[in-house]
């Protein structure tokens, strides 16, 4: 079985008291669920938001890191540093890290091994652009983000490994992927990392889908059999709605 998940990508959201805000309220009203929850709220409050949370079901995670153990890079945000602070979950390669901060899937699979490689999870965030699947090279796309960045890792390593397929179209657009098409990419990579490692590697790893996820269209989408969960922007940062989506899985 696999695990299903919820998480919530609060981006550059959210002073410290308004996360203090925001996290009361989710734990007040997070109902029992088998699902895995988790809240990524930005860099600055993450120490406060996992104090917060302590003796909540409620995981945190972080935003993005940075790939090196420390050093002269100013202004990142090391490994040991998150797990300094009982973080051990961290968003890698979001669109937007990509398409506004140039990170790409070279960079990224540093940042991966270095996830790995301090026992962390990591959830890997790629997607197609709307031209690429006008164009009909969606799959392609997909399947070289996912070859240049994770498909050099041992099979071990993809028990720390949760995937998040985000079509750049759909985020924060409110057009989503039909559930019909998330289920057919979601299979799609399954499928592919089926080929390139084996059947128990694809049928284990988590593949949530990300993009205009909100509290009317998550039945219909966490249904599909190979959509484990959501990642979800907008719609995280209010609680009655991350609440109703997370009930939806
Ligand atoms: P959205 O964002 O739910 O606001 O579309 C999703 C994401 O960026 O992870």
């Amino acid at each position: 079985m696999r695990t299903q998940i919820v998480a919530g990508n609060w981006k550059m959201n959210k002073t410290l008291s308004e996360t203090e805000v925001l996290l009361s309220e989710l734990s007040a009203k997070i109902p029992d669920t088998h699902a895995q929850v988790i809240v990524a709220p930005t860099f600055i409050n993450l120490a406060a938001a996992q104090n917060h949370l302590q003796s909540s079901t409620i995981h945190v995670a972080a935003q993005n890191m940075h790939f090196a153990e420390n050093g002269a890079y100013t202004g990142e945000i090391s490994a040991d540093m998150l797990l300094d602070i009982g973080l051990d979950m961290v968003i890698l390669g979001h669109s937007e890290r990509r398409s506004l901060f140039g990170e790409d899937d070279a960079l990224l699979a540093k940042k991966v091994d270095t996830a790995i490689g301090k026992g962390m999870t990591a959830i890997f965030c790629f997607g197609e652009e709307l031209d690429e699947r006008k164009s009909g090279n969606h799959f392609s796309v997909v399947e070289n983000q996912l070859k240049q960045a994770l498909f050099h890792l041992e099979e071990k390593a993809w028990g720390q490994l949760v995937l998040a397929y985000e079509p750049v179209w759909a985020i924060g657009t409110g057009e989503t992927a039909s559930p019909d098409q998330a289920q057919e990419m979601h299979a799609f990579i399954r499928k592919t990392i089926a080929e390139a490692y084996n059947s128990s590697v694809a049928n284990n790893v988590s593949i949530l889908y990300g993009g205009s996820v909100k509290p009317g269209n998550a039945a219909e989408i966490f249904s599909k059999p190979d959509v484990d969960g959501g990642l979800i922007g907008g719609a995280s940062l209010k609680a009655d709605d991350f609440i109703a989506i997370v009930k939806a899985i």
